[in-house]
């Protein structure tokens, strides 16, 4: 008895002076003292059964004080106000090995990424915006029904959250035109947050991520963009996919299509279970127009897809709104 007596004093230690007070249940000592139950003489193995549970229990209540102890220190320690500890006399910054990257910025870096390598350029979209990049620019009449698909926040003075990221494609194409006209192309993915005043779901948030994607040059085709779009999502996930597509309506593009992949088997899905993923197609005349760029000589594509409908598939996430909610008991999952 007089070992558990000096394992219960340097396990108590232990607890008092670690960050991880709940590892010393795995002690090593613990073990042993268990483990040898058994070889106890019959007569006193109750007494020493009952000398190891008290043990544990005294373990197990300075655990709990100890964690309390670490919570009260850790939320002593964050001044809201400011990063540092304004009675130090030295710079003393919040631990960044207690913090991680938000699964969405990890996941826009790397669909960033993968056009990066592709040749494209990566910029950031706007989070406030006018009208004419909402909509006339991208062909939506004035008054036109297709503007009620958006439901748009508004600030008084009349400037737009952005509800998708095609109000990017007038800069793009503007600030690419020069290039385009001696002789390049345009190849400019635009990544960023969107704003939509929708009844919320396990689909739809009212703050969300877009990608959007602009390809100019003369001879640009639909072949290509359904090219470049394969290859985009068997990078992203890392196989070979079947895709198809469907017509649909978008003001800003002719065609117009919804790209849609098999849901992989790797990843849940069933043969003949479809995912729509973006909408797509040839950039108007109008658009072009818009921006100066004269259709008559210079093509091209765009499109654009919600990132939460990617990672979600990635990662088997039933539902969008665990992105927007700051839950720690999530975002660990992606620590
Ligand atoms: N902006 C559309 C939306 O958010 C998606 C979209 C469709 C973007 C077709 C495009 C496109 O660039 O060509 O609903």
């Amino acid at each position: 008895m007089q070992d558990i007596e000096e394992i219960e004093k340097k396990l108590l230690s232990q607890v008092s002076t670690t960050n991880t007070p709940r590892d010393v249940l795995k002690s090593p000592d613990l073990k042993q003292l268990y483990g040898a139950i058994k070889s106890i003489a019959d007569e006193q193995r109750s007494a020493y059964g009952k000398r190891i549970n008290d043990l544990k229990l005294s373990l197990e209540s300075s655990i709990l004080k100890r964690e309390a102890d670490l919570d009260n220190a850790a939320v002593e320690s964050i001044d809201v106000t400011a990063p540092w500890d304004i009675n130090s006399v030295q710079v003393n910054l919040l631990p960044t090995n207690l913090g991680s990257q938000h699964p969405l910025t990890v996941e826009i870096e790397n669909v960033a990424d993968i056009f990066t390598r592709m040749g494209f350029e990566a910029i950031e979209s706007r989070q406030i915006d006018d009208d004419y990049h909402m909509f006339g620019s991208l062909n939506f009449p004035e008054n036109h029904p297709a503007r009620d698909g958006y439901d748009t926040f508004r600030t008084e003075e009349g400037f737009i959250a952005p509800a998708h990221t095609s109000t990017m494609q007038n800069r793009i194409l503007k600030a690419g035109k020069a290039k385009l006209e001696s002789g390049g192309q345009i190849g400019v993915v635009a990544l960023g947050r969107c704003f939509r005043n929708e009844d919320l779901d396990a689909t739809h948030e009212h703050t969300f991520y877009q990608y959007e994607g602009v390809f100019m040059s003369n001879d640009a085709n639909l072949g290509q963009m359904l090219g470049t779009l394969r290859s985009f999502f068997e990078c992203y996930y890392g196989q070979s996919l079947k895709i198809k597509t469907q017509p649909a309506y978008f003001p800003f593009v002719e065609p117009g299509l919804e790209f849609a992949i098999e849901k992989p088997a790797a990843l849940g899905g069933k043969p003949g279970e479809w995912l729509e993923m973006l909408g797509c197609g040839m950039i108007h005349p109008n658009v072009l127009l818009a921006a100066g760029i004269d259709p008559k000589k210079y093509r091209g594509f765009a499109w654009g897809g919600g990132i939460e409908r990617l990672v979600m598939l990635k990662y088997g996430i039933e539902d969008i709104r665990h992105f927007e909610s700051g839950k720690l008991q999530f975002l660990r999952k992606f620590a």
